[in-house]
């Protein structure tokens, strides 16, 4: 038997209260136990463990690494200039604070529903469901905004390789000058076709992409690093503290995945021992890399051109070594390293979803398992042509931020969960303590809060939208449909 680091579930005997008026139905709470009780099980089989501490950090490198360096850096560093690198480091530190409650929560909490499932066990239902809310806005809708963006690398290696592009009218939604984004359409269904094989081939085909995606960078940095120039760095901070900050909320967007391991504690081997650490591993080694590659990257080309250039590592690459080949191989890999990002973001959607339908906060048909691949297929077809049909028709430009702000929502939340749980069932075992618990989760859920302060208001307005709608749902729903709601009647 696959050894699973959990222990015998006890049999879960801790109901909700019965009864109570809203108040007390919204704020019911998901007993840890009974979360962990539940662990793998689906509708119609069981999810299968397979995953290792490698392939765990391998999902959270991969859902994390991808349009964040190769689109959104060349957007960031017309706002900060030179001083990019400390937006960077700014938006890892406020990822990292978080990454640690992350870290304790999952080897506390060992499930698929990630931040919505430490919510539930610790603040209650409709806070639970907000959270998981916010998740499809980091998972499902940044898939979809990250499949736009390997249309443009994409098209970037086509024009490199055989000097042809795909046309607008087929490379962008209505709204954007086009009548459809076929590339965006073809690489979720692609990441669709792997994920229906099943969790460890899923996780194979990641680990060869990720591997490839650092490859590049790497050697980005090998080759741009010739083409330093130390006056570029100067003036480092052109444009001020404000823009530093700016930049560094833009930023946040490439931290985006690395807590993706966290969304498949039921599929991992070891997932109180593995989680914590693939969590913290990811981010350490992303955080290099990205402030290594923006240190090399504005030494390389003065900050002002950054604002004309495309797909601003491979132009880096064609301007020092004067040939396109460099760019191209660079376009490739980044073409691989979204495709990752789309495959990792997708499955960590599948199982968020699969968690809150096993609760009974969205329906039944998101919590099938198939027998004989272990996998939630009906949910994985249906989570896929959601998000490829929205990368494929909405125009998705302003979404992103909006992305990085629900992130941060539930990043802060995951804060709060760590401060909760450490109060009300403070004996648990945890095989991860943040250290000087409350302090340091409280810094987290502060910087969460400052750095959801630096989005525009139109950020917001789309961000307040999608809470009101989310607000609208669980009403019309999850209330009275939820697996507690039905215990109580
Ligand atoms: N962090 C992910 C990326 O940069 C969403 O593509």
């Amino acid at each position: 038997m696959a050894r699973t680091g959990i222990e015998p579930p006890p049999p879960p005997t801790l109901s909700p209260p019965r009864g109570g008026g809203l108040g007390a139905r919204v704020m019911r709470r998901k007993p840890v136990e009974r979360l962990i009780a539940e662990s793998g099980q689906g509708g119609g089989g069981r999810l299968r463990r397979s995953l290792g501490m490698w392939q765990l950090t391998m999902i959270s490198i991969g859902a994390t690494l991808g349009t964040g360096i190769f689109v959104v850096l060349g957007e960031a560093v017309p706002k900060a200039g030179p001083a990019v690198v400390i937006s960077f480091v700014i938006a890892g530190v406020t990822a990292l604070f978080s990454a640690l409650s992350y870290a304790e929560l999952a080897g506390t909490i060992p499930v698929s529903g990630s931040s919505y499932s430490y919510a539930y066990a610790t603040m209650g239902e409709l806070i639970a469901w907000i959270c998981g809310w916010c998740l499809i806005l980091e998972y499902g809708v940044s898939v979809a905004a990250v499949a736009v963006g390997w249309g443009e690398y994409l098209n970037e290696l086509l024009d490199g390789t055989i000097g042809v592009t795909i046309p607008t009218a087929l490379a962008a939604p209505p709204g954007d000058g086009g009548i459809l984004n076929l590339p965006a359409l073809l690489v979720v269904l692609l990441a669709m076709g792997i994920l229906l094989g099943g969790a460890r081939e899923s996780a194979r085909a990641n680990t060869v992409m990720v591997v490839v995606k650092i490859a590049s960078l790497v050697l980005f940095c090998a080759v741009a690093f010739t083409g330093i120039r130390a006056g570029n760095y100067a003036p480092f901070v052109p444009l001020g503290l404000g823009g530093v900050s700016a930049a560094g909320a833009s930023l946040f967007f490439s931290y985006i995945g690395f807590d993706a391991a966290s969304t498949a504690g039921e599929e991992a081997k070891n997932p109180q021992r593995d989680m914590p650490r693939a969590i913290m591993l990811s981010l350490l080694i992303v955080t290099a890399l990205y402030c290594l590659v923006a240190l090399v990257a504005v030494g390389a080309m003065p900050w002002k051109n950054f604002g004309n250039a495309d797909a601003a590592l491979a132009q880096i690459m064609k301007n020092v070594t004067g040939q396109s080949f460099w760019a191209v191989l660079l376009a490739a890999g980044a073409v691989i390293a979204i495709a990752s990002v789309v495959l990792t973001v997708l499955y960590g959607q599948t199982r968020i979803l699969f968690s809150m339908s096993r609760d009974g906060l969205v329906p039944k048909v998101f919590s099938k398992v198939n027998p004989r691949t272990g996998t939630p297929v009906a949910n994985t077809v249906i989570v896929s042509l959601f998000c490829g049909v929205l990368a494929a028709c909405v125009p998705l430009g302003a979404l992103a931020d909006a992305t990085s702000i629900g992130t941060l929502f539930a990043f802060g939340l995951v804060n709060i969960a760590v401060i909760v749980l450490r109060r009300k069932q403070p004996d648990m075992p945890r095989t991860f303590r943040v250290a000087f618990s409350p302090v340091t989760p409280a810094i987290g859920f502060g910087l969460c809060v400052w750095m959801m302060g630096s989005f525009d208001a139109i950020t917001w307005e789309y961000f307040l939208g999608w809470m009101a709608v989310g607000l609208v749902v669980y009403f019309a729903y999850g209330l009275r449909r939820s697996q507690l709601a039905r215990e109580e009647k």
